[in-house]
C-alpha cells in the first residue's frame, strides 16, 4: 500500500504538518511545535476511541497508525508527525517505507537528547509496556552511544492516573517510586520520558528523580527536527504565515483533554470528530 497526500504537489510548503498521537498526549509535541514553528499549520488527530496503545499488539498498533496517517493525508499533510512513543516504537519504519511524505517519531529525538544529557552514560527509560517490550530506545540510543547503559521500565499505571488529572497526588507519588526506584539505585543520571503522557508529571518525577537526574522528552527536539526535515525539504511555510492548529478526535471525550489544555497553557478552540478506520 502506498498512501498519497491528496493533490501530489509536495513542494506546497503552506500544506499542514499532520500530527498524530494515540489521544491528548501528543498535544505536548504539538505544543512545542507551535512554540518553535509558528508559521505552520499544524492538523493533529487524537485517536481517543481506541486509546491507549500501550497494551496493544505490535500489529494492532501498525494498522491504527496507518488509518491515521490516512486521515492526516487527506488533509494534504506535507509531513507526518508520530506524536506517540508507542505508535513511533512499532510503527515508523512502516509508515516511512510505505508514505510519501517525510515521516518523524519521538523516539530518535528522544535518544538524542538523552545522549546528549548524560555524563555517567547510564540512562533510564519510562514508557508504555508496548514501546519497552519494542527496545526502540536501546536501539535508538545504542545507534548514538554503544556503551550507554540502559535501563527500561513499563509504567502502565502512569496513563490513567494522568488521565485522571491526578498529576499532584500521593498515590501517584507511590506509583513513581515504585517504577522508579530501581533505575535510581541503579544510578541512571538521566531519565527519558518515553510517553507523551509523562510531561504532565514533570514535577512529580523530578521530585523523586532528585536534582542529579536530568530528565529529557522528545517534545522539543522532535519539533526540532520537524524544522531540519521542512528547511532540508523545501517544505518549510514561508514566515509570514498564519500558523495555527485544529485539533480532531476519532471519540468525544474531553475529560482528559481539559486537564492537558490547563497543564500545557493551549487553547485548542473548536475540537471535531471523525471516526477512523
Ligand atoms: N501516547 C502513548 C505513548 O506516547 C501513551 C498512551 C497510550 O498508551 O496510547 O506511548
Amino acid at each position: 500500500m502506498n498512501l498519497t497526500a491528496n493533490g501530489g504537489d509536495f513542494t506546497d510548503a503552506t500544506r499542514p504538518i499532520g500530527v498524530f498521537d494515540s489521544g491528548i498526549g501528543g498535544l505536548t509535541v504539538a505544543a512545542a511545535l507551535r512554540e518553535l514553528l509558528p508559521a505552520e499549520r499544524i492538523f493533529y488527530v487524537g485517536d481517543t476511541a481506541r486509546v491507549p496503545y500501550g497494551g496493544k499488539s505490535a500489529a494492532t498498533i501498525e494498522r491504527y497508525s496507518f488509518e491515521i496517517s490516512r486521515m492526516l493525508l487527506e488533509e494534504g499533510a506535507k509531513l507526518i508527525v508520530v506524536a506517540c512513543n508507542t505508535a513511533s516504537a512499532l510503527a515508523v519504519a512502516a509508515l516511512e517505507a510505505q508514505l510519501d511524505v517525510p515521516v518523524v517519531g519521538v523516539i530518535r529525538p528522544g535518544a538524542a537528547a538523552a545522549v546528549a544529557a548524560t555524563r555517567t552514560k547510564r540512562v533510564g527509560v519510562i514508557g508504555t509496556r508496548a514501546t519497552v517490550q519494542s527496545r526502540a530506545y536501546e536501539r535508538a540510543i545504542h545507534a548514538l552511544d554503544p556503551s550507554v547503559q540502559v535501563d527500561a521500565q513499563a509504567c502502565p499505571l502512569l496513563v490513567p492516573l494522568i488521565e485522571e488529572g491526578w498529576l499532584e497526588d500521593p498515590v501517584t507519588d507511590d506509583v513513581i517510586a515504585r517504577y522508579l526506584d530501581p533505575m535510581l539505585r541503579n544510578g541512571v543520571d538521566t531519565l527519558v520520558l518515553g510517553c507523551t503522557h509523562y510531561p504532565l508529571l514533570h514535577a512529580a518525577l523530578e521530585r523523586r528523580a532528585g536534582s542529579g537526574v536530568r530528565l529529557v522528552d522528545s517534545a522539543r527536539n522532535c519539533a526540532l527536527e520537524v524544522r531540519s526535515v521542512l528547511t532540508a525539504d523545501g517544505l518549510a511555510a514561508p514566515m509570514d504565515e498564519t500558523g495555527g492548529m485544529r485539533v480532531v478526535l476519532t471519540d468525544p471525550s474531553t475529560g482528559f483533554l481539559r486537564v492537558a489544555e490547563s497543564a500545557l497553557g493551549l487553547d485548542l478552540g473548536e475540537i471535531s470528530v471523525r471516526v477512523a478506520g
